[in-house]
């Protein structure tokens, strides 16, 4: 009676039994949405996957998933990765399909896609949404993000025309495709190309190139092959499989996000990755993409360059071979005949943008469970650094404060924000670049020491150390900074240090109230009560199991 309804259903929408009997059902998982330009490509893209499941013998269906846009969603998209795992999961779980192909690629769909894949665990295939084109102002190339904050700090110095300001507004976009810096939705693409998750080559892609399209076709092609074989996403995300991440991201120079993503994939897939073990990759990891923000060129250079395969064959002895990856073959296999074409763009090891700790892991009195810096990012005059404490207590105050005359501030300042982390964001925004005083910039100050709990763009820069565990709104240490306490930042050594005497922390400690969280009903509710610190991946408590879903009895 139940396949009479299924059958019956599918003749209902044009199809005849032949169409789909016996044959593997791949679900083209969908980020698209008319409000994601990042993904605007993305149901044509689609129409491509189809063709690769027909062409293989497969029976595809595209099916939406929550499209999280970066640019647009409120307060931050990070609030909603979880979500996005959850609708991945339930969706591949709850319905009869046999393997996926995921799509995505702006900032938080690529982790929440995978996140939601590894609890599922059926046969999955992600396909990149690839980077934008270089953008263009004057004939000058222009990076997302990384050149918004450029000139906008030019603008509030008086440098920059309004003229300037909007036609750089007009270049900055200029194809479909997600950011062309390194940015979040650059390196996490990459870190899953490294994972084995993706066909080799994929990730660097720019969105418009016709190759983008080839490359759909085959991931379509290979995800019914994968059914048949029974590849899954266990067999691919081993530990080692992590690690060769975690050295890819050190060698791209990416974003700090990632370090919260690949924390929470692994989480997913049962094994733990103690901040610790970022730093140890990193301390012999050269970074070699001279890519913005790091370095000065954009993703279709990469590309042109030889993209990941080539970057990843020049560190091949610091990588695992071993691994399997999506198209059945090993990481060694597929990285044969890669080679740098432009040298520039992809350093040779001889002559790297960073020797080595183009990423640190910093502990201390402030950050107990540990605290992020993108050292590559950072100015190096700033990396050992003592300073008075500039606090503001939420985004709302540094908004209010930070411009005003009167602040009390200059170059040797540390900027700290408080309640901008998982809880106290919610959702840990963007907000650890924190802006540099006007009355600075046009001293001509143009980085600063700044410490938060939030989480900052991957195409941003500056001294911002971030994500400070345990955060501000749950009384982590960071809640108890005031106003001209001398701050330490020892990027060398990997201390982060208030240097204010035990027993006023304890006497500050013991007048600390507590804030009281606004939302009490639905999403925001849940995500209050059970998202776990940016050390532990952000992900829900429950969700973080390495145990498959199971399926509820069908009566
Ligand atoms: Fe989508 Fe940057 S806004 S990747």
């Amino acid at each position: 009676m139940r396949g009479f309804s299924h059958r019956s259903r599918m003749a209902q929408m044009g199809y005849r039994r032949e169409d789909f009997t016996g044959k593997p059902v791949i679900a083209i998982v969908n980020t698209w949405s008319e409000i994601n330009p990042c993904h605007s490509h993305l149901r044509e893209r689609a129409e491509a996957v189809k063709r690769g499941v027909w062409q293989a013998g497969g029976f595809p269906v595209e099916i939406p998933a929550f499209s999280i846009t970066e640019t647009y969603m409120k307060p931050s998209p990070m609030l909603y990765r979880n979500l996005l795992a959850m609708d991945t999961e339930e969706t591949l779980r709850s319905l009869p399909i046999d393997g996926a192909v995921l799509m995505g690629g702006c900032d938080k769909t690529t982790p929440g896609l995978l996140m939601g894949a590894i609890s599922v665990n059926l046969p999955a295939i992600f396909l990149p949404a690839g980077p934008m084109l270089r953008g263009n102002w004057n004939g000058q190339p222009l990076g997302s993000g990384t050149d918004l904050w450029k000139y906008w700090t030019e603008r509030c110095a008086g440098t920059v025309t309004e003229e300037d300001w909007n036609a750089i507004e007009s270049g900055i976009a200029r194809s479909p495709g997600f950011c062309m810096t390194m940015g979040t939705a650059s390196t996490m693409t990459a870190l899953t190309e490294a994972l084995g998750m993706t066909l080799p080559g994929a990730s660097s892609i720019p969105a418009a190139d016709s190759n983008h399209v080839h490359m759909s076709l085959e991931s379509g092609r290979r995800a019914v092959e994968m059914v048949w074989e029974d590849e899954k996403p266990s067999d691919v995300l081993t530990l080692a499989a992590f690690r060769n991440a975690i050295t890819v991201d050190m060698a791209i120079g990416g974003s700090t996000n990632a370090i919260i993503h690949l924390v929470a994939l692994a989480r997913r897939r049962g094994f733990d990755l103690p901040l610790p073990v970022f730093d140890e990759i990193a301390r012999h990891v050269p970074v070699l993409a001279n890519i913005r923000p790091s370095g000065e060129y954009l993703m279709e250079d990469f590309y042109y360059a030889g993209g990941l395969r080539a970057l990843m064959a020049e560190i091949v002895d610091l990588l695992n071979l071993d691994c399997l990856t999506a198209n059945g073959k090993t990481l060694g296999q597929n990285l044969e005949g890669a080679r740098v074409t432009r040298h520039e763009v992809i350093r040779d090891r001889e002559a790297p943008l960073m020797a080595n700790g183009g990423t640190a892991i910093l502990f201390g009195s402030l950050a107990p469970d540990g605290a992020v810096i993108k050292t590559a990012a950072a100015d190096p005059r700033l990396w050992q650094h003592t300073g008075p404490a500039v606090v503001f207590r939420d985004s709302q105050d540094m908004e209010a404060r930070i411009n005003q005359e009167d602040l009390e501030v200059d170059e040797n300042s540390v900027l700290v924000l408080q309640n901008a982390g998982p809880l106290g964001g919610p959702g840990m925004p963007e907000w650890g670049m924190l802006p540099i005083p006007n009355k600075l910039l046009k001293r001509g100050v143009r980085d600063m020491v700044r410490i938060s709990d939030a989480r900052m763009s991957g195409t941003a820069y500056g001294t911002c150390v971030l994500h400070v565990s345990p955060e501000s709104y749950v009384g982590g240490p960071l809640a108890l900074v005031q106003d001209g306490d001398p701050v330490t930042l020892d990027i060398p050594n990997r201390r982060l240090d208030l240097g204010v005497a035990e027993d006023e922390i304890a006497r500050r400690r013991s007048q600390w109230i507590r804030p009281v969280p606004k939302e009490h009903r639905g999403y925001l509710a849940l995500y209050r009560e059970r998202v776990t610190q940016a050390h532990e991946g952000c992900d829900f408590d429950f969700l973080t199991r390495e145990e498959t879903a199971v399926d509820p009895e069908i009566h």
